[in-house]
């Protein structure tokens, strides 16, 4: 599927389909604009967001079909990265190949690029009959657009389905040496610096609680670390972003039920996001000095594995009572926190499938998100906000942290119920920050579609890849760095 930005007469475009949004749509002229009129005062459009209408054989235009797309109101970023994901999709479904998008004018080109290539993904082939995609080309016409813009809302879009697509690949084919190997390669290929920390290693590191949740897998634990570090880097700051790579979470010992363990090869989201965004990065040349830290293993069962009630030591010193091996992504996170302050972070951002309880306080809608720092939250939820994707900033008061303080260690690694399950989590890995500026994002409820939304198939969302990068993009103006 190529994607482009085109200019010329709308007119005259050959396609299958000329995709119009309901509004900030381009001008089709007097003939189809009357068709789209009498269509809105019979009551037959609304343009209600994501509500599509087919019109074939549009009046003095050389396309095939008229698409038009329901965007609410008005068209902003938010809607025209999922008009133009639906739009794709629903050309795919159709076996069109050669797709229009007209716009007004070339304002929200990123956005509508992005969502072309989001809305574009091929989830990995595992059926025996797939046949390909049908879409070959999409034209997005916006006038007076940035190709700079374009270009960048392209990449950004890909970058999100590299994060899916590791997301969707089931664990027998990715466990942590497989992540790391994918992460190596694609990380050169994006100019990054890529260092790969074996089970030798992390062990002459201390990372012991790391260690202790892979052990119970024949599959070797590792820590990958990707590093950008532009020579027009503004300011001294130094952004981690650390990811939790949990390529498979059977609970360990204290094993998971099957119908809550049947989706745990996407507990490695958090890694697979961090790196999305920092591929995303480095392809935008950004100005700003970025390191990603993904922490994978796999967590098993087996005569090898860490039982309850062991006390493990962490890279930082700290002893931990492992009361639910369960309760694992935070005894990873722990590690690479460490590891990230030792090495420089002087912010951090971790993102991690780290509890069922986020999905109980914010469902499917907002990405849990806490920090020790004000500005950097705020942030984090202003990025996000301008592009549509929805962080909700949970309390942090030290009273959450009794929990998870230990009886014959310095910590526990779960509470004794399942109260503000959440923040008790975050709380635990506060204790990793060495009072660094951090925020701590749960994309346990948000990472994974339990079902096909307009612009994409169950599955995967790749949801955070966006918003992140936006976070590095605006780092000068949060007033952050
Ligand atoms: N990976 C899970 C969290 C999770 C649950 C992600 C559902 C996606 C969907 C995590 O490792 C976990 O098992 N957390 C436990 C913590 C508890 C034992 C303190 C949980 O949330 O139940
Ligand atoms: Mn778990
Ligand atoms: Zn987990």
């Amino acid at each position: 599927m190529n994607i482009s930005l085109h200019d010329g007469p709308l007119a005259e475009l050959e396609c299958d389909a000329l995709v119009e949004p309901l509004a900030g749509g381009a001008a089709l002229g007097q003939a189809a604009e009357a068709q789209i009129a009498a269509l809105r005062e019979s009551g037959e459009i609304a343009g209600k967001p994501s509500e599509l209408t087919i019109l074939h054989e549009p009046k003095e235009l050389a396309a095939k079909r008229l698409m038009l797309l329901g965007v609410g109101d008005a068209l902003d970023a938010n809607q025209a990265f999922r008009m133009a994901g639906q739009a794709v999709r629903g050309a795919q479904q159709r076996k069109f190949k050669r797709v229009v998008i007209a716009l007004a004018d070339g304002e929200l080109v990123r956005a509508v690029a992005e969502g072309c290539a989001y809305g574009g993904y091929e989830r990995p082939k595992y059926k025996s009959d797939e046949s390909a995609a049908a879409v070959e080309e999409i034209l997005i016409v916006a006038p007076g657009a940035d190709t700079g813009v374009f270009e960048a809302g392209r990449i950004v879009g890909e970058s999100v389905n590299v994060t899916r697509r590791l997301v969707d690949t089931p664990a027998n084919d990715l466990g942590p040496e497989e992540f790391a190997d994918m992460a190596e390669s694609m990380g050169k290929a994006a100019g990054l610096d890529v260092e790969v920390l074996d089970e030798p290693a992390l062990e002459a590191l201390g990372a012991g609680s790391l260690l202790s949740v892979a052990r119970g897998s024949a599959r070797p634990p590792r820590l990958v670390r990707l590093s950008w570090n532009p020579t027009d880097a503004t300011g001294d700051s130094h952004l981690f972003l650390v990811g939790k790579g949990v390529t498979f979470d059977t609970g360990g010992l204290s094993l998971k039920p099957a119908n809550s363990m049947e989706k745990m090869k996407y507990d490695m989201a958090g890694a697979a996001t961090m790196l999305g965004a920092i591929t995303a990065i480095a392809r935008l040349g950004l100005p700003q000095r970025v390191s990603c830290l993904l922490g994978l293993v796999e967590n098993m069962p087996s005569g090898t594995a860490t039982r309850p009630g062991d006390i493990v030591q962490a890279m930082n010193g700290k002893t931990i009572e492992v009361i639910n091996t369960d309760a694992e992504g935070r005894l990873v996170l722990a590690d690479a926190l460490t590891y990230a302050v030792r090495e420089g972070a002087t912010h951090l951002i971790d993102a991690a499938t780290l509890t069922g309880a986020v999905s109980v306080a914010l469902g499917a809608v907002n990405i849990g998100l806490m920090s020790n720092n004000d500005s950097l939250q705020s942030h984090i939820t202003a990025s996000g906000q301008s592009i549509g994707e929805q962080f909700w900033a949970l309390p942090m008061n030290d009273e959450y942290l009794e929990p998870m303080k230990g009886d014959l260690s310095d910590l526990r690694n779960a509470g004794t119920d399942r109260k503000a399950g959440t923040i008790t989590a975050a709380k635990f890995l506060e204790q990793f920050v060495d009072g660094t500026p951090w925020a701590h994002l749960d994309i346990a409820g948000t990472a994974n579609l339990d079902k096909g939304v307009p612009n994409a198939p169950k599955g995967a969302s790749g949801i955070a890849v966006r918003s992140l990068v936006r976070v590095v993009e605006n780092w000068a103006n949060g007033g952050l760095g």
